[in-house]
């Protein structure tokens, strides 16, 4: 098939605004976005610039708006989207080249909900055991891959960058939900600040986005819920 790729460039060390260029070429309907992205780049433009890493949706590297909607360009199939396809990248973040945008503070916010295991007491001789029940507590957020496809959907974090955003939250619940852990006082005490999980307005569009179909908005509720009993 015939396909048209409208791809947004922005490369400030040669023009100052941000403009839309178009690419015509023949593609596979079962060819994924990424591959037209890629046939872009190594033989009809070099300079397009985007990040990608595993090209099998596990890095995270590739989430972008996809006519319009947040997708990983490596899980999209060309025969899926049509043969128009406008390529964006993420919203609410800074364009620093074409598709690569600044995620500075999408990290920063990750880091603030300590997305690591806390539990000072010696380890056993073997693994930490926990029950199937307890594991399937957590087991959902535990495939995010940080691509940012929620949070750069979100409204709420589009008017108020502070906000710690979808993503940091399913990090958290990881976590707090993880039975041997101890470090839930400090991450829910992060979370119920002003700009923490009560920014969430339940708008369930970084549930819809997520490529990896994590039920995101039911773990911000779950979070919500904790930080209030933590409270009582
Ligand atoms: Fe991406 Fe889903 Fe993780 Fe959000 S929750 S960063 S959409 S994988
Ligand atoms: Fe935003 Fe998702 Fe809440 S879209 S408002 S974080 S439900
Ligand atoms: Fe790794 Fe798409 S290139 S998720």
């Amino acid at each position: 098939m015939r396909v048209l790729f409208k791809v947004y460039r922005y490369q400030p060390e040669t023009r100052e605004d941000a403009y839309f260029d178009s690419f015509e070429f023949d593609a596979e309907p079962t060819d994924r976005v990424l591959d037209g992205l890629n046939h872009i780049k190594w033989h009809l433009d070099g300079t397009l610039t985007l990040r990608r890493s595993c090209q099998h949706g596990i890095c995270g590297s590739d989430a972008l708006r996809i006519n319009g909607v947040n997708r990983l360009a490596c899980k999209v199939l060309i025969g899926d989207v049509g043969s128009k396809i406008k390529i964006e990248p993420l919203m609410g973040f800074t364009v620093i080249k074409d598709l690569v945008v600044d995620m500075d503070r999408f990290f920063s916010h990750y880091r603030s909900v300590m997305p690591y295991f806390v539990n000072d007491e010696a380890p056993p001789d073997r693994e930490r055991l926990q029950s199937v029940e307890a594991r399937d507590a957590y087991d959902d957020t535990t495939k995010c891959i940080l691509c940012a496809a929620c949070t750069t959907s979100c409204p709420s974090a589009w008017s108020n960058p502070d906000f710690i955003g979808p993503a940091a939250i399913v990090q958290a619940h990881r976590f707090i939900f993880d039975d041997r852990d101890e470090g839930s006082e400090e991450r829910l005490a992060a979370l119920g600040q002003r700009d923490g999980v009560w920014r969430c307005r339940t708008v369930f569009n970084c549930t819809r986005a997520c490529p990896k179909e994590i039920q995101i908005t039911k773990a911000i509720g779950e979070v919500k819920k904790a930080i209030v009993a933590d409270r009582s």
